[in-house]
């Protein structure tokens, strides 16, 4: 039997607000541009790609993680479950928390990357004719609306991939409250956390040998000549990580190589020597610290699963 998508709800970010953010962003010191915005089509590609690269070790570990301790996941959720996942990307790791969770009821992939979920949350469902699949399109750092989507079956939450590091801890934590209000109370969140380790692995994982992740990088100025109509010079910038011990997170930016000036749709922009566009942070927890956050989020903790080198932590969350 061949399974067919539910449903696809379009709440896709206009051109817009993807406008005004851009300038938005190009206009502070320091100019900034919101990780949300790497994920359009080719982002969406170069970002796989990262998944499998070498020195990228959160995919595989927590992948790992996910197929070591599959039983004993499987022992603590509940059945008939609604799977709702934030930023289901290539849905590499639903597959594995379905092989974790034998009778998920229905599964809500949640993207930004239009495209890449259509075509995705297509497949998935072809592939998986027992569960209903229902995708949506939005940004999932504003709040989505989802009583009218889901039925009354246990809600189980799925954020891996450490995406929730991509938030401040404010950021974080306002996420994780209104994830806990969606889902309600009694219900689950599997959410994936980096954690904190030795820096060298840490750049290497975000500047690898390969330059995939420069070109994921450098891709939001292709998006932003392409979308806004803007004269970005890719050669006039490089891609550059650091990590910021104060605040715990690896940072990516964009370095202009020399002064120059850049049109982004009616506006211009001048970019000195060495300045940046700050595109990107990853914030790296301790498991002590993503507890704490998660109490924080009105959640209680049931489990912590990690990987014995302890690069990488899932933790079972149920909402207080
Ligand atoms: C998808 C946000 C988890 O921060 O590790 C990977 C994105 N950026 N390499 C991360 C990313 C550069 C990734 N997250």
């Amino acid at each position: 039997m061949i399974g067919v998508l539910r449903e696809f709800v379009d709440l896709e970010p206009k051109p817009d607000d993807f406008r005004t953010e851009i300038l938005s962003g190009l206009s502070t010191t320091p100019k900034t541009s919101s990780a949300k915005f790497f994920y359009d089509d080719i982002g969406s590609h170069l970002f796989e790609q990262i998944c499998n690269l070498d020195e990228y070790y959160p995919t595989r570990t927590e992948c790992e993680i996910l197929v070591e301790y599959a039983s004993k996941i499987r022992t603590i959720l509940p059945v008939g479950a609604t799977v709702i996942e934030f930023g289901s990307g290539g849905t590499r790791k639903i597959k594995l928390l379905s092989d974790a969770l034998p009778t998920i009821k229905s599964y809500v992939p949640i993207d930004i990357s239009r495209g890449y979920l259509l075509q995705t949350a297509t497949t998935y469902a072809r592939d998986n004719p027992s569960i209903e699949v229902r995708a949506i399109c939005a940004d999932f750092t504003n709040v989505i609306e989802l009583d009218d989507i889901l039925d009354n079956s246990p809600r189980v939450g799925f954020f891996p991939g450490s995406t929730i590091g991509n938030f401040t801890y404010s950021e974080a934590l306002k996420f994780l409250r209104y994830a806990a209000k969606t889902l309600g109370p009694g219900n689950f969140l599997i959410i994936g956390v980096d954690l904190e380790k030795d820096i060298e692995k840490l750049i290497s994982a975000y500047d690898d040998k390969l330059g995939v992740t420069a070109a994921f990088n450098l891709n939001i100025l292709t998006r932003i000549n392409y979308e806004l109509a803007a004269t970005f010079a890719l050669d006039l910038f490089r891609h550059k990580v650091l990590y910021n011990n104060k605040l715990s997170r690896i940072e990516m930016h964009l370095e202009s190589i020399r002064e120059h000036e850049v049109r982004v749709d009616d506006c211009y922009f001048n970019f000195d020597i060495g300045e940046t566009i700050h595109t990107e942070s990853s914030h790296k927890y301790t498991i002590d610290n993503f507890i704490h956050l998660a109490n924080d989020g009105g959640f209680s903790v049931l489990d912590v699963l990690s990987d014995p080198d302890k690069l990488f932590s899932v933790h079972i969350l149920q909402v207080s």
